[in-house]
């Protein structure tokens, strides 16, 4: 059993400390949100994440996990010392590595020997361990022989617990063999390939990763317009795809783009590095510029439906950036619904988990309990987060209940053939050209009379 402080509970900290509790050690996660700690305490996990409410609460019951909101109270007697902190983008796009810094100053006199291996999770740019070790030398004398690890975290939110547990592969970027082995010993129960390499490396395939899976669905998304254009299927083009070996299937589904706490501003960081390094990444840009264009493309879609957009009432079905989290960091379904409203248009929305969150950012919106209550009287339904409850709506009756049934599906989720037949006019991503007219306005404005 090894002593381990977590600093940082969001998705990347809790999700580690809960696991490595289950995993037989001691935990002690420290955070400086007083409130979340407390909730934590309670056995309340104060974001959604299936299964990480059970997992905290039975770690708290069997004594080895346990949260607390000052450093000194985690870092006392711990072997080894996580940094799950948050890495934002800075205005020039880099990503800012204030709070990381600031969080190795204050833990820095709170060490003594044997000295905790600090263990870099965030997701921080190439030199940032370097920059670490640094700073704890600078923040206490005898620092020189602590050891600073970099292992990069891949789960995802949605599957986080069975990501961290059952991992494609652990990194540990290393100076020194025996912080490596150490960090290495941790992941033992865990059967994965664990790949050991120097600081920089470890932080560079990081952002490798992302910018490629971005890369990936910029690809496809880019593919789609053009299947929308040509008249063929994207679903059954990346299903050809898919069966290629070289290229497989995942991340091969197309929709209103990357979102996320990690996608966006991790590919903006990798152009930053690169750009001073007087390089011109021209794929990153490439790779963002598509993103940012793929939710404009939904509002295309529905003008060429609607026409003006003025007054009309759209419903939106999914805010949150992906399924199975309520988090709406850079979810494309909040860029589209400011989208829709600069257009005037008002908006009635429904995310099975999301709403607290998002509701203080679309003061505007209405809220609404589900997906029939969010289509009563629209002019359009947007579905903009494929969250599986979609996918066994009553298409009549939402149909029924419209100003006008015009669907469109940003995520592919519906059968086109259902939603025609329940007198939908449909459009998807990548689905051939609609052979369906749009409604003018003025039919519109007929069939709202
Ligand atoms: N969310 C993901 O899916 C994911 C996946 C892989 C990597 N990452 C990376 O992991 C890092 C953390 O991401 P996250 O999504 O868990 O962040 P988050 O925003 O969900 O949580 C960060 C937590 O750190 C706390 N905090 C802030 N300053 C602190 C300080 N000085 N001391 C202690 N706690 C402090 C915050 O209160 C918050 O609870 C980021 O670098 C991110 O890019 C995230």
């Amino acid at each position: 059993m090894r002593s381990v402080c977590i600093l940082g509970t969001g998705y990347v900290g809790l999700v580690t400390g809960a696991c490595l509790a289950e995993m037989g050690n001691r935990v002690t996660c420290v955070d400086i949100d007083a409130r979340r700690i407390r909730s934590l305490q309670a056995g309340e996990v104060p974001f959604c994440e299936p299964g990480l409410n059970e997992l905290v609460q039975r770690n708290i019951v069997s004594k080895r996990l346990s949260f607390s909101s000052e450093y000194s109270v985690g870092i006392s007697g711990a072997d080894v010392i996580f940094l799950c902190l948050p890495t934002p983008s800075s205005p020039s796009g880099a990503a800012d590595t204030r709070i990381l810094r600031s969080a190795v100053e204050s833990l820095a006199p709170l060490i003594s020997p044997p000295y905790p291996v600090i263990v870099n999770k965030s997701t921080a740019p190439v030199g940032t361990c370097s920059l670490l070790k640094r700073l704890l030398q600078k923040n206490n004398l005898g620092l020189h022989s602590v050891q600073v690890v970099s292992n990069p975290e891949f789960l995802r939110e949605g599957s986080a617990i069975s990501d961290f547990m059952h991992p494609d592969r652990v990194v540990i970027g290393a100076q020194d063999s025996a912080a490596a082995a150490s960090i290495e010993s941790l992941y033992a129960p865990l059967d994965t390939t664990v790949l050991i390499t120097d600081w920089k490396t470890s932080e560079m395939i990081k952002y490798a990763s992302n910018a490629y899976l971005a890369t990936k669905i910029s690809f496809v998304n880019e593919v789609a317009n053009v299947c929308e254009l040509v008249g063929a299927d994207v679903s059954q083009v990346t299903a050809g795809m898919g069966l290629d070996r070289r290229i497989g299937s995942s991340f091969l589904r197309p929709g209103v783009g990357y979102g996320g706490s990690c996608f966006p501003k991790d590919v903006l960081a990798l152009t930053h590095v690169a750009v001073m390094h007087n390089m011109h990444p021209r794929l990153l840009r490439a790779v963002m510029e598509v993103n940012a264009d793929q939710a404009k493309r939904v509002l295309h879609k529905l003008k060429g439906q609607l026409g003006d957009l003025d007054g009309a009432l759209i419903g939106v079905w999914g805010i949150a950036y992906k399924p199975d989290t309520d988090d709406i960091r850079e979810a494309p379904a909040i860029e589209i619904i400011r989208l829709l409203e600069q257009e005037g248009a008002r908006v009635r929305a429904y995310d099975p988990v999301a709403m607290p969150k998002a509701a203080p950012n679309l003061p505007d919106v209405t809220m609404c309990s589900d997906a029939y209550d969010a289509a009563v009287g629209a002019d359009a339904v947007l579905l903009l987060t494929e969250w599986k409850e979609f996918e066994s709506v009553d298409l009549h009756r939402v149909a029924a209940s419209m100003s006008t049934p015009i669907l469109i599906d940003g995520r592919n989720v519906i059968d086109q053939a259902k939603a025609e037949s329940a007198g939908f006019r449909y459009t998807g991503v990548g689905r051939g050209t609609s052979t369906v007219a749009g409604f003018g306005r003025q039919e519109r404005m007929q069939r709202a009379s």
